[in-house]
């Protein structure tokens, strides 16, 4: 029987498991799935762990999550098409609901589904192998609670590791002598810890903002973001500024490329991550920059070079769970040998195609449109329930506009779900006010 290797059970790895059970559901002879995770639950970032550095096994932490985390951009943006929010909380609510509101949800469909007998939990990855002579991938794990490694061969393998994990940690000069705390965003866990403090953050993107905004939110003294290319240019509030890079610190105070310093108690680097696949054999493993068009991914997923093997979610991401899913429903029909998969000079060809209409875009609403049109191309190949995919774009935009007009109330307002045509009904309290983050206290009336 053809057997699936799918690294990871975060959102990616369990949209590939939900793609085959969906097929077998409609009659489909489906391969033998084999799941390994190495967290004890599924459910990938959004499993939150208090836990930072190494676990009790001495595996790096996965979660780069923390407490009072809520979505970035609107549910509506992510929703699945198979299984909206509708479906699954019975009711309409907000549109930017904290992590245990999308970990709930994300865990319904699968529970649903029943595919959590196909996973192996606390079971590491340790290498995969492609042995060219019988055409099979050797898989290497390590079952954690029993200290215990073994191989088991694969005609297939999904890696769906994620690439938010390992952090990418610049130096900067005195960081040694710095006498407060120096941390990247993956192990930041609570916001508290920064009361009444000063916090310096470096970079400018997603954790930037979001990290930053909980700071705030939760009674930090000050807080100044330092960047390397461009400030944000939010209006942020009175005790916020943003100040070119960080050239230096001393004990107790930073030094910027303009000249200015200012005393910092602790400093947050919010400087991305990378992608990172120690398991993975030399030329099966995927280097990339975090962008929309990856290096050497054939429609974004089969591994050129072999299509046997796959990758899913390692774009940079607008467009998350529903893209996901739509990398998996076109993964399975490989597989299932329903779609044809060209030859070599074809598939690196739509590779240098991909990153060269990426390239070619100019600001972020093209960058979603971009995505928004990957998205489209794949469920148009497949069963995936199809869904208004410019309807999808649009409150992307609204929310981008939103958030210019004043990035403390954005998660105050609602959009549209493109997958029920239902408006999401405003929040019960302004997100600033809001410090309960619990899923209880987000669904009540
Ligand atoms: C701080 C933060 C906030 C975010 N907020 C949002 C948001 O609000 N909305 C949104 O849509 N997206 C958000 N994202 C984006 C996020 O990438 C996706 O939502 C989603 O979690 C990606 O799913 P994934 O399955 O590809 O990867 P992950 O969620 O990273 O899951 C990967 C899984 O692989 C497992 N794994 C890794 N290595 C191994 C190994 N060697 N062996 C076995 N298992 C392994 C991990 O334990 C994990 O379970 C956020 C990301 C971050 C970092
Ligand atoms: N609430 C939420 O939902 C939430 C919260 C946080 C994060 N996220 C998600 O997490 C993912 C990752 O976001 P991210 O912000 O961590 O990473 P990111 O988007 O990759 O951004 C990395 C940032 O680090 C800066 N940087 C990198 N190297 C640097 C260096 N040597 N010196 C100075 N700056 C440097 C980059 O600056 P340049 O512009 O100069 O390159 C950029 O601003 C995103 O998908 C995001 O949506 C979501």
């Amino acid at each position: 029987m053809t057997r699936v290797a799918i690294l990871g059970a975060g959102p990616s790895g369990l949209a590939q498991m939900r793609a085959f059970q969906s097929a077998a559901a409609k009659g489909d002879d489906i391969p033998e799935i084999v799941c390994f995770e190495k967290q004890d639950d599924w459910g990938g970032l959004w499993n939150y762990t208090w836990r930072t550095g190494v676990d009790q096994y001495g595996e790096p932490v996965h979660c780069s999550m923390y407490r009072y985390l809520w979505s970035n951009g609107p549910k509506e943006g992510l929703e699945f098409a198979d299984y909206t929010f509708d479906e699954h909380f019975g009711k309409e609510f907000a549109s930017f609901p904290p992590r245990a509101v999308l970990f709930d949800y994300i865990e319904g469909r699968v529970k649903k589904a029943d595919i959590r007998k196909w996973i192996r939990f606390e079971t590491a990855v340790r290498r995969v192998e492609y042995n060219d002579d019988t055409g099979m991938f050797t898989v290497t794990v390590q079952d954690l609670p029993n200290d215990r490694e073994y191989s088991e061969e694969f005609d297939y393998v999904v890696c769906a590791t994620g690439h938010f994990s390992a952090p990418n940690v610049p130096h900067f000069e005195g960081f040694n002598k710095f006498g407060g705390r120096v941390l990247h965003a993956h192990d930041f866990r609570d916001a508290l810890e920064f009361k009444d403090k000063d916090i310096l953050i470096i970079g400018t993107s997603y954790s930037a903002e979001d990290i930053g905004s909980q700071c705030w939110k939760y009674g930090c003294k000050s807080v100044t973001v330092s960047h390397r290319t461009a400030p944000m240019g939010y209006g942020w509030p009175d005790n916020w500024e943003e100040v070119p890079l960080l050239t230096k610190m001393d004990e107790d105070t930073a030094y910027f490329k303009d000249g200015t310093s200012k005393k910092i108690d602790a400093v947050i680097m919010c400087t991305g991550y990378v992608h990172s696949f120690p398991f993975m054999q030399e030329g099966l493993k995927l280097r990339t920059a975090n962008r929309l068009a990856t290096a050497d991914l054939y429609k974004g997923v089969l591994w050129a070079d072999n299509p046997k093997l796959s990758y899913l979610g390692m774009q940079d991401q607008w467009y998350t769970f529903n893209m996901f899913d739509a990398q998996a429903w076109y993964v399975r029909d490989v597989i299932l040998g329903k779609i044809d998969v060209p030859d070599q000079a074809a598939r690196d060809a739509d590779v240098v195609d991909r990153i060269a209409r990426e390239d070619a875009g100019e600001d972020d609403y093209d960058a979603i449109r971009y995505q928004g049109g990957y998205v489209q191309e794949l469920i148009d190949e497949t069963d995936y329930p199809s869904f208004d995919i410019n309807g999808a774009n649009e409150a992307f935009f609204e929310w981008k506009k939103n958030k210019k007009k004043d990035i403390m109330t954005f998660r105050n307002l609602s959009h549209t779900s493109v997958m029920t045509g239902k408006a999401a009904p405003a929040h019960h309290t302004p997100w600033k006010d809001c410090l309960d983050d619990s899923m209880e206290d987000y669904l009540k009336a």
